[in-house]
């Protein structure tokens, strides 16, 4: 049982009837088995195994060199340690646009070998039918809609998304038509909040929002900003609900002079 008491394991229909109930959803990246066990004893809902990876754990300036390989290895790392949460991994950047069979055998090792419920995949005409094909195979798909991290190029920054009517009118449609597709759940990243309240009442599938205001279905963060370990970026949607960084590095200072100091290991610690 998890330390909040919720024993069933969540489900992708249970994550419809959070909705449907106005339950809201607790999101939360994670990237390895230690992290995701204290998530999920915390009784988080869903957790991402996000290509967020490559920023925060592979030290990038962004998510696009993150291959496969890696998403599924630290897949099947988060898997040991959650028991109760839904478990959905991202697929990276250009792993599903090459064509239905690669993207099929990509999404399906990310279920078979890393033991996800599910994958993300980012933007929606580039991808539509892919999702489409894919859900009809048996691999639920959560969208992502907004910022899409994977297009920053193409976006040319990490600006709000949607302020423009011609944008709002385009992500509206693109959320239709993911919905339509068979994705049981979207993400919004930096929508205009305003929009994406437009969005989530618009729509029977739940959203799970980041930056994209109060009015989404859920939220997500990464699980390293949310506990103030990772300080490169501080996006102003943040909320650090812990300082960890610091304390860290406190505990290696003290080691390391406990060790020059000759005062490590003491008696008892042999
Ligand atoms: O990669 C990631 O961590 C994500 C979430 C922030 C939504 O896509």
């Amino acid at each position: 049982m998890s330390s909040e008491g919720k024993t069933r394991a969540l489900t992708i229909p249970g994550l419809r009837r959070m909705k449907e109930k106005g339950e809201r959803i607790v999101a939360l990246t994670a990237y390895d088995a230690l992290f995701a066990r204290l998530e999920d004893q915390a009784g988080v809902d869903l957790i991402l195994v996000g290509d967020s990876v490559g920023m925060v754990y592979g030290g990038r300036a962004d998510t696009l060199a993150v291959t496969v390989e890696q998403m599924v290895y630290h897949t099947a790392c988060v898997r040991r340690g959650v028991e109760r949460a839904l478990l959905i991994t991202d697929m990276p950047f250009l792993s599903v646009q090459g064509g239905f069979d690669e993207a099929l055998r990509n999404c399906g090792r990310m279920l078979a070998e890393g033991g996800a419920q599910g994958v993300k995949i980012e933007g929606c005409a580039a991808v539509l039918e892919t999702i489409r094909r894919l859900v009809e195979c048996g691999i639920p798909v959560m969208g992502h809609l907004g910022l899409i991290p994977q297009s920053i190029h193409r976006l040319g920054g990490y600006g709000q998304r949607g302020r423009s009517a011609g944008e709002a009118a385009q992500l509206l449609e693109d959320a239709q038509r993911l919905e339509e597709a068979g994705c049981f759940s979207l993400v919004l990243e930096k929508l205009e909040p305003g929009l994406a309240a437009r969005i989530t009442g618009g729509l029977r599938i739940p959203t799970i929002g980041i930056g994209s205001g109060p009015d989404c279905d859920g939220q997500v963060l990464v699980n390293v900003d949310l506990l103030g370990l990772y300080e490169e970026l501080q996006p102003a949607f943040v909320r650090r609900f812990a300082e960890l960084a610091g304390p860290v590095r406190e505990a290696v200072r003290d080691y390391a002079t406990a060790v020059r100091l000759g005062g490590f290991p003491g008696p008892g610690e042999i």
